[in-house]
């Protein structure tokens, strides 16, 4: 995600999925096991970037412990990001932010862990309630390259399959690792950007714009035909089906259970403002930030010199978006996107 706090200025449409899942979240906050009573309660997010979506979740979510723990057990809440997070803003968000869930909450004790979560990132036995949003459709690695486009959605045959495949990989074991650090009775709630029966995410124009921004980078000289074929997102949008497929006939994937599995229409917010206003500059702007904010890292990293400057990637990326915010003023459209929601509890032991 884009740093100095990029992110959590320009990710309102993450936001808006994440709002949709809080009823869920503090019905799992009321529902979790509290473990004994001299133990702290550990709440874990994993993926948390910049933490700015992360502030309404928790603070919904300790309202709720607060009322079943009273005001003296101590929360651990871990925010858990890639090493090259942002974590300065994270912890600014969590000591200054308005909307800081530790705010008149002298037992919260927020941490920050900076490792993959395709590892383990807290003990076994450990967290009580988890939370994972917008994160998860980040893959492990990179399958293969994509002729032609630069994200699965553009992708057909055996390259589709490649993606297929790294994607149920991943999440199995995004699910295997997060089943040893609940705790018996613990609750992982996991929002997702989805994909319909069809096959339709919602957001496949901006990508197609996106891609034909880099075709025109290669023709005008702005980066090279190699550099362009490096560039691939590492993310893969999944059915309902594909989440609830490690669950099998039993029901139980290592000793979790899926509570709840369901998926709802994200309306675009800036599409909906548009309506009102008319204004296709300011539409393409901020579908264009959102973009910038969250994919641009990604793709910077992979099409220009490693030993480009961060000047030279600013660069690059002022360009991309200036591109982009042009097509997207030429032909304004909305990003109504699906959004998944996942509720598992762990029951049982890990094999
Ligand atoms: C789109 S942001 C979501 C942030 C926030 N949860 C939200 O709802 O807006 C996805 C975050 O997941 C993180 N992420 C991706 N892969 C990860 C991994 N393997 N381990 C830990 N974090 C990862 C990214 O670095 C990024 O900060």
């Amino acid at each position: 995600m884009e740093g100095k706090g990029a992110y959590n200025r320009h990710a309102r449409l993450q936001a808006g999925g994440g709002a949709l899942a809080l009823p869920q979240l503090e019905e799992a906050a009321r529902k979790i096991e509290l473990g004994p009573s001299d133990q702290p309660v550990v709440i874990a997010d994993y993926g948390s970037s910049q933490g700015k979506n992360s502030l309404a979740p928790l603070r919904g979510a300790i309202r709720v412990l607060r009322s079943r723990l009273g005001t003296n057990r101590p929360i651990f809440t871990y925010h858990i990001d890639q090493p090259a997070n942002d974590f300065n803003s994270l912890f600014a968000v969590l000591d200054t932010d308005s909307d800081r869930y530790a705010l008149d909450e002298p037992n919260i004790f927020p941490c920050a862990i900076g490792r993959s979560f395709y590892e383990n990132v807290l003990p076994d036995n450990h967290v009580n309630l988890g939370w994972s949003s917008y994160a998860a459709v980040w893959l492990s690695k990179i399958p293969m390259p994509i002729p032609g486009h630069f994200m699965m959605l553009g992708s057909t045959g055996a390259v589709r399959a490649a993606f297929d495949q790294q994607g149920a990989r991943d999440w199995e074991a995004f699910l295997a690792l997060r089943a040893r650090e609940l705790r018996f009775g613990g609750r992982l709630v996991i929002v997702l950007p989805g994909l319909d029966d069809r096959g339709v995410a919602g957001f496949e124009s901006i990508f197609d714009h996106a891609n034909a921004v880099l075709a025109e980078m290669v023709d005008e000289g702005e980066i090279k035909a190699e550099e362009r074929e490096r560039i691939v997102l590492g993310a893969y949008v999944r059915r309902l089906s594909d989440l609830v497929a490690p669950f099998g006939t039993e029901g139980q994937f290592n000793g979790l259970i899926a509570e709840c599995c369901e998926m709802s229409v994200l309306p675009d917010a800036a599409w909906l403002s548009y309506e009102q206003h008319g204004d296709k500059e300011l539409l393409a702007a901020k579908h264009a930030s959102f973009f910038r904010a969250t994919f641009m890292p990604s793709l910077t990293q992979q099409s220009i010199e490693q030993a480009a400057s961060v000047e030279q990637q600013h660069h690059f990326a002022d360009r991309f978006e200036q591109r982009l915010k042009r097509r997207l003023a030429d032909e304004p459209g909305p990003l109504h996107s699906y959004v998944q929601l996942l509720v598992v509890a762990k029951v049982g032991a890990v094999p």
